[in-house]
């Protein structure tokens, strides 16, 4: 079994250049309500570190590269991300802790609902207490 459940987006392009779609029709499994981005991202600087009791999710690595650690409280993955045609899925109750950005990196969330704190788990304890309930 693996955490990382990756949705491939095909490359659509021409002459100019390339365009990608990510919508419900080219296989975002949820309705999207909310996008965001996170860049900038100093050195050294880890993100994350939390789960969502909810919230459905979709990350994509636009630009750069950068490195996430899914876990769901048994199993731990690394997962490399590269790529802006690629997105990984963060279904609920999945840990996820992002880390080794590159200067460039650009990472692209698709979220199924609005930001709601009360949403989040974001103490690892607590987390696997809920996973085993
Ligand atoms: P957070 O989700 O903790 O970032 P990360 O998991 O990447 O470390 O969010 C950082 C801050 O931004 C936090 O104060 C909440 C705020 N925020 C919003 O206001 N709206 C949003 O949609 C998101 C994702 C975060």
């Amino acid at each position: 079994m693996t955490l990382c459940k990756s949705y491939k987006f095909p490359v659509l392009g021409d002459e100019r250049g390339s365009l990608i779609v990510m919508d419900k029709l080219s296989g975002v499994p949820f309705e999207i309500k909310r996008v965001y981005q996170i860049l900038g991202t100093k050195d050294g600087v880890a993100r994350g570190f939390h789960a969502h009791k909810k919230l459905h999710q979709l990350a994509i690595c636009v630009s750069g590269n950068c490195r996430m650690v899914l876990d769901d409280g048994e199993i731990r993955e690394d997962v490399e991300m590269n790529s802006p045609s690629t997105g990984i899925g963060i279904p609920p109750m999945l840990w996820h802790e992002m880390y080794d950005f590159s200067d460039n990196c650009v990472m692209v969330v698709l979220a199924s609902d609005y930001y709601d704190e009360s949403d989040y788990i974001r103490d690892y304890q607590e987390f696997r207490e809920y996973c085993s309930k």
